[in-house]
């Protein structure tokens, strides 16, 4: 596990860029986070492509998780949140963008297709934010290692920390999601996880310097990945 610490969330995004680019490939497969952490590295990516540097004409990408019961034109849904925030400054294919299908009429369906596609392809790598409770994509607490995409019931902690994208009203927040899951996750053959804020401190104590791997804590599955590079500011940086 590769460990790097920066002064602020945008220093610490150009040095996950400049990792991701060395990593990527022409047909790299993308795995993508969405909410407050991935949004200076899609700037960062954005202003890379839009110098001429990188083409993702030819890049795939899946996203982590998608809220039930908000629909894709809502500005906080997923979907949306991909395209304002990265898909629609690049040259990435709609076609080849997936986020999980999660205001199909028929959720179990959309769940297995999301498994399909997600046991035929090989992530490249995968960006990772990490909530305060350790969970990652939307695995919370609890969820067993070997669980693949699910719906899951989000942690009151989760909807109270995302209140804060619904004008803090909590009973605005969805309250359930789809999600990939752990075992999905630990698929990819580079982990980027970034983390940022004081909220995210004790996560990535448990990741980086705890000994003990536990779903009590999801993110600390991630020390048996061989693969796994960790930025973050100097907030969350259990040391400071
Ligand atoms: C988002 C995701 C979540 C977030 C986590 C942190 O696609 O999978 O695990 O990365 O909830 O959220 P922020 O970045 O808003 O602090």
């Amino acid at each position: 596990m590769n460990y790097n610490v920066f002064e602020t969330k945008k220093e610490a995004s150009k040095a996950a860029y400049e990792l991701m680019k060395s990593l990527l490939k022409e047909d790299s497969i993308l795995g993508l986070a969405t909410g407050s952490t991935p949004t200076d590295l899609y700037e960062v990516m954005i202003e890379d492509y839009k110098k001429g540097n990188v083409s993702y004409e030819n890049i795939k990408s899946y996203n982590l998780d998608e809220y039930v019961g908000i629909s894709y034109d809502h500005p906080e849904s997923y979907h949306r949140f991909m395209d304002d925030n990265l898909f629609n400054h690049i040259n990435i294919k709609k076609e080849n963008t997936n986020v999980p299908d999660a205001s199909a009429e028929d959720l179990d369906e959309a769940v297995k297709t999301y498994q399909e596609e997600l046991d035929n392809t090989q992530i490249d790598i995968q960006i990772l934010g990490v909530g305060g409770n350790g969970h990652i994509g939307f695995n919370e607490p609890g969820t067993p290692f070997e669980a693949g995409v699910h719906v899951v019931d989000l942690k009151q902690e989760t909807i109270e920390a995302n209140s804060r994208f619904f004008d803090n009203d909590i009973n605005l927040v969805p309250k359930q999601a789809v999600t990939m899951g752990i075992k999905d996750i630990m698929k990819a053959k580079n982990i980027i996880l970034l983390a940022f804020g004081e909220n995210k401190k004790q996560a990535i104590k448990q990741l980086v310097e705890g000994l003990e791997v536990t779903t009590e804590v999801p993110c600390t599955v991630l020390k048996q990945h061989p693969n796994v590079h960790i930025f973050v500011d100097k907030e969350a940086d259990f040391k400071n």
